[in-house]
């Protein structure tokens, strides 16, 4: 059943009206006032013009530098579920929670209040946003958080630094070239994990996803990783989409 109803606290309500798929209209309202109207509609355009239509990666940054102030509140009225999958896969694979964490391309940094949540205490964000960066600032779970991209650059990150990078919701078209996985592996320690955790969809059906698992099959052939989980799990978006998660271990 598509969920519906009203999430309140003292000064602010949710309201939640079901259709065929999920919620359909949302009003955020804050001290008697209503800030947000939108439909599921609308958010899953803007979700799909940035996907699927933005030609440059500075016009992909600049759409998220745009949706910032109302970021969180969309993706929890359109049932945004791939942060609590990664973490829900990061405390299956690193139960260590002094674990040195690097949530790449962080957002607003919904993954990482997870992650502390579940008591990791060494997480660190990299997020080209300037205006999510900050929205992730605000929640106080990054030791630190580096405005960068992962792209064809190298990043300013040492070697073998981490024990697990999270990539939620990001190895996706538009977004992270299937080629900066190189990147990744780099600024991993040996046996350390990279976890990816995208819309089944697109890694399924689309040129990126098939161009995504040939890097990870090159580098499996060439020994420098082991791609140890694919598999597919419901609620990349509530009642909407699955995700498709994959984890490797550096070697
Ligand atoms: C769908 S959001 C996911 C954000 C966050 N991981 C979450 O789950 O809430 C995609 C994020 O990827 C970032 N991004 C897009 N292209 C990127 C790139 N090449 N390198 C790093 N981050 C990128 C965007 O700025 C945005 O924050």
């Amino acid at each position: 059943m598509p969920a519906s109803g009203i999430i309140s606290s003292q000064n602010c309500r949710i309201t939640l009206l079901p259709s065929r798929y999920t919620v359909s209209i949302v009003a955020f309202t804050v001290n008697s006032r209503t800030v947000m109207q939108k439909t599921n509609q609308e958010l899953q355009d803007r979700l799909a013009h940035i996907l699927n239509t933005i030609e440059s990666l500075e016009g992909v940054i600049e759409a998220y530098d745009e949706w910032a102030d109302t970021h969180d509140q969309d993706q929890l009225c359109l049932g945004y579920g791939a942060p609590f999958i990664t973490c829900d896969v990061m405390r299956e694979m690193v139960p260590d929670k002094s674990a040195r964490i690097l949530d790449v391309a962080a957002g607003t940094g919904l993954a990482g209040v997870e992650l502390k949540q579940s008591g990791y205490t060494n997480i660190d964000a990299l997020e080209p946003s300037k205006k999510l960066a900050r929205k992730a600032e605000e929640k106080l779970v990054y030791n630190n958080i580096i405005l960068d991209t992962v792209d064809t650059n190298t990043l300013d990150i040492d070697t073998d630094l981490y024990d697990a990078v999270i990539a939620c919701a990001c190895f996706l078209p538009n977004h992270i070239l299937p080629s900066c996985l190189s990147e990744l592996i780099r600024i991993v320690k040996p046996n350390g994990y990279i976890i990816i955790v995208t819309d089944k969809e697109y890694y399924q059906d689309h040129v990126y996803g098939r161009e995504l698992q040939k890097e990870i099959n090159q580098f499996s052939d060439d020994r420098k990783i082991i791609q140890i989980k694919r598999e597919d799990r419901p609620g990349y978006y509530k009642h909407l989409k699955t995700a498709t998660v994959l984890v490797i271990r550096v070697l």
